[in-house]
């Protein structure tokens, strides 16, 4: 079947790969944006890699840094516990102690497949029976899984999505002084639950992360702690868009839910096929460090670069026939968890929470919207609403 279930009224194409990725259907302007592999957009001040190709020799490259190195934190977080915290994410630093602490983080986060189903499975069983609306559901899944996999109590669990729902929205772009201040809290408070959690013993992934860092020659405690705080943050959104796009194109096509509904093995096949081509987290960016020359392109330090995977995935370099929706297809590949040194170490479990979250509904919602409302305001994910 075709790849893209949005249907309706003839629509105006996104205006830039920014606009994409709230844009009702963004998938013909990103197969046009895969004729300019790599290119400079003078109006956003961004490169643009497009292409699979320019996307990982992006991602590869050593002069290509996650922040401006001027601006290792955004100013309007520095001095407060979300700019400490942001300052410490392996996702946010690069160089010779990210890539010990990505190590630690990777090996805390190879747990077996069957404890995060069971996990997700339980945690989505709970959510949906206390009649979440699918707004509501989308963030606090993934939030009470990774919550429950780090060591967190079922008591704590709701106090942990409100407190990362805050620390995401101060990150946010834009976000207001009040929503700043909101998130410094919410930090200083998550920074201190999980302290807690590591002093007082339970089993879970923040034990994991400290008894990898030890693995490492020792890793300085709090950044241990922050990365452990930092797999809520690096599921929520992400997570939350993964469902929610998987639930639109259940809803979209009626066929496909009844199939899944009675044959759950399908589930897996068609989340990664969702991945693929409605992925969650459609760019990433990178910042260029020293004058370099990627892909045929002569960049220059200060240069800032839109690594789209959303149009990647879509490369037929990449995929053969990659318009194509086939929750079987044989020989899948996806950039949509990145590449290189920042590749999602979080992949199977980000992948077993929206199984497990779509199994749930498909015992239990029976109210599939056949699109969604909307989507939330986003440079990057893409997460739809359905009020
Ligand atoms: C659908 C859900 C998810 C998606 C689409 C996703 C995608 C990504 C992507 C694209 C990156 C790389 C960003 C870049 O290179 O600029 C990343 C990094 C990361 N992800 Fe995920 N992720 C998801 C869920 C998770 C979960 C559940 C966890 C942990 C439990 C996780 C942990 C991480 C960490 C720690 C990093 C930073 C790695 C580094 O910078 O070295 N992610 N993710």
């Amino acid at each position: 079947m075709a790849a893209t279930p949005a249907e309706g009224p003839i629509m105006q194409p996104p205006s830039d790969p920014v606009a994409a990725v709230t844009h009702p259907d963004p998938y013909p302007y990103y197969a046009a944006l895969l004729q300019r592999p790599f290119h400079r957009d003078g109006a956003l001040g961004l490169w643009v890699a497009a292409s699979a190709e320019a996307a990982t020799a992006v991602l590869a490259s050593p002069a290509c840094r996650v922040r401006p190195p001027s601006e290792p934190v955004p100013p309007p977080l520095r001095g407060g516990a979300v700019g400490d915290l942001f300052g410490r994410l392996v996702r946010m630093t690069d160089g010779d102690a990210q890539a010990r602490a990505k190590r630690a983080v990777a090996a805390a986060l190879d747990i077996p497949a069957d404890t995060v189903a069971a996990e997700a499975r339980r945690r989505a069983m709970a959510l949906v029976d206390d009649g979440l609306s699918l707004d509501a559901l989308m963030p606090a899944l993934p939030m009470h899984v990774v919550g429950a996999l780090l060591g967190f109590a079922p008591d704590r669990l709701s106090e942990v999505a409100d407190r990362m729902r805050d620390i995401v929205a101060a990150i946010a772009p834009g976000a207001s002084p009040e929503a700043i201040g909101a998130g410094h809290e919410a930090a200083a408070r998550m920074v201190a639950l999980t302290e807690d959690l590591l002093e007082t013993g339970g089993d879970g992934l923040a034990r994991y992360l400290r008894d990898a860092a030890e693995r490492e020659g020792g890793i300085d405690p709090a950044v241990v702690t922050a990365n452990a705080v930092g797999f809520l943050f690096q599921a929520r959104d992400a997570g939350a868009g993964l469902l929610g796009n998987a639930i639109v194109t259940l809803g979209a096509w009626p066929e496909l839910r009844r199939a899944a509904a009675a044959d759950r093995t399908l589930l897996p096949g068609l989340v990664q096929e969702v991945l693929r081509c409605d992925p969650p987290a459609q760019n990433t960016r990178r910042f260029v460090a020293e004058d370099t020359g990627i892909a045929g392109q002569a960049l220059r330090a200060g240069d800032a670069i839109l690594v789209v995977f959303a149009a990647a995935n879509r490369d037929p370099t990449l995929n053969r026939d990659p318009d194509r929706f086939d929750p079987a297809r044989p020989e899948r590949r996806l950039l949509t968890f990145g590449h290189g040194r920042h590749a999602c170490p979080g992949e199977e479990i980000a992948a077993a929470i929206a199984v497990a979250g779509l199994d749930a509904l498909l015992d239990r919602f029976t109210a599939w919207p056949e699109r969604p409302a909307g989507y939330k305001p986003s440079p990057n994910i893409r997460m739809p609403r359905f009020a």
